[in-house]
């Protein structure tokens, strides 16, 4: 995607003095006569980018409009970018945040989706920040879960982690192949964020922003929070008519039905105009439940008759097959994924997955004859709250 034109005005009118000032081959009235023009068009300029600015920031503040970070012109005046994540001294790599350069995040980015991709291009996404990156947390149980999983394995290679911060960075291309760093701005999303906290709400955003535009670059992706365990290869499960399927906190026996309680961590969404449409509706809702992240947001607006406009085909999951804390996948025989969801607090949600990998492999090693009687059922929750809140 071409960034829009810059602030061409005053460029070609700063190009145009440059070139006229200083040993102009021009006889000295003509070059003067020509010095007035481009300062009119300086002043012409320095008067209507401002309302343009301003005009911008009215819209964003007020109505739901959606005008993407991306593709914002850099503006002249724009404050310079953030300095780089501190670094510490042993880490003397080059930095992977050129904050200044948003083509070069977006080439960054169609390269390490083509390298991921499946021959349909689709890819499997998840995102990463620090708090979840540190040996033994939430990112290492959730390889380890493809590892374990039944044909789950070789779906690694179609994983891209989305990392918000240096330090998930860091850790991502120590343990995988693909990884991707995202440039967050002004906001520092590296440490624990705490359910419906600001900084939470802002990176659920963000990541919904970024989602968008892998739909736009074409890519179908299966978009899953790092919390998840994947314990089949769900792409089997999926319905083979939805355009946009989501895993819930709580199903009510049909996939079709609004009532459904939608999960913003697990979703297989398909590229199309429907999709991106939607997104694009779905996050200009924002502005319109200030306060709610994304996965609230979505259980207003999939009732809005905007949504049926579109024309996407919305399908939910059934918790048979992708559970979570809040309402677990009864069946080790038919479980694809374990969400732990419904759980405050890191140090919880890594105890509890821990015995669900536990129980997991215990289900693996066990004989088919016993497998097939449901002789294992899982032991969470057990320090995850069972309260229908689910980061
Ligand atoms: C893309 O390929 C995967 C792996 O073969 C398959 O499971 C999935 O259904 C395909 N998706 C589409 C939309 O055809
Ligand atoms: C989990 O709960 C048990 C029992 O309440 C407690 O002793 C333990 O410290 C908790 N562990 C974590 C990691 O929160």
């Amino acid at each position: 995607m071409g960034r829009p034109p810059r602030t061409d005005l005053a460029q070609s009118s700063v190009t145009f003095l440059r070139r006229f000032s200083g040993n102009s081959p021009l006889r000295p009235s003509r070059a003067s006569a020509l010095r007035r023009v481009a300062a009119v068009l300086l002043l012409a300029a320095a008067v209507a980018l401002p309302c343009a600015v301003l005009y911008r920031a009215a819209v964003d503040a007020t109505a739901p409009v959606y005008i993407p970070r991306a593709r914002r012109p850099l503006l002249q005046w724009d404050p310079p970018p953030p300095p780089p994540v501190e670094v510490s001294a042993e880490d003397g790599d080059a930095d992977p945040f050129p904050t200044d350069d948003l083509d070069s995040e977006d080439l960054r980015l169609e390269l390490v989706l083509q390298e991921a991709s499946m021959d349909n291009k689709t890819v499997i996404l998840t995102t990463l920040n620090a708090a979840w990156a540190s040996p033994g947390s939430v990112i290492d149980l959730f390889i380890d879960s493809f590892h374990r999983g039944v044909g789950t394995s070789s779906l690694l290679r179609h994983l891209v982690i989305v990392a918000f911060d240096w330090k998930a960075y860091k850790r991502c291309v120590k343990i995988h192949p693909y990884c991707f760093a995202l440039t967050t701005e002004d906001v520092d999303f590296s440490e624990e964020k705490r359910f419906q906290t600001t900084g939470y709400l802002e990176m659920m955003w963000k990541r919904l922003d970024f989602l968008r535009l892998v739909l736009e670059k074409g890519y179908s992706f299966v978009f899953s929070d790092a919390d998840i365990m994947w314990f089949r290869n769900p792409f089997p499960f999926f319905y083979s008519e939805g355009d946009f399927q989501i895993a819930c906190d709580h199903y009510v026996g049909n996939a079709m039905d609004l009532r459904n309680v939608a999960n913003g961590g697990f979703n297989y969404v398909k590229s199309n105009d429907q999709s991106i449409e939607f997104y694009k509706f779905w996050y200009s809702s924002r502005f319109r439940y200030p306060g709610y992240h994304d996965q609230d947001v979505f259980n207003f607006i999939k009732h809005d008759p905007y949504t049926a406009d579109i024309g996407l085909t919305i399908k939910f999951l059934s918790t048979s097959y992708f559970g979570g804390i809040c309402e677990p996948s009864r069946d080790l025989n038919k479980v694809c994924t374990m969400h732990a969801n419904c759980c405050i607090g890191l140090q919880s949600k890594i105890h509890d997955l821990r015995i669900m990998m536990e129980d997991w492999r215990n289900y693996m090693s066990m004989p088919p004859s016993l497998k097939s009687f449901g002789a294992l059922s899982w032991r969470v929750p057990q320090n995850c709250s069972l309260s229908l809140l689910s980061p």
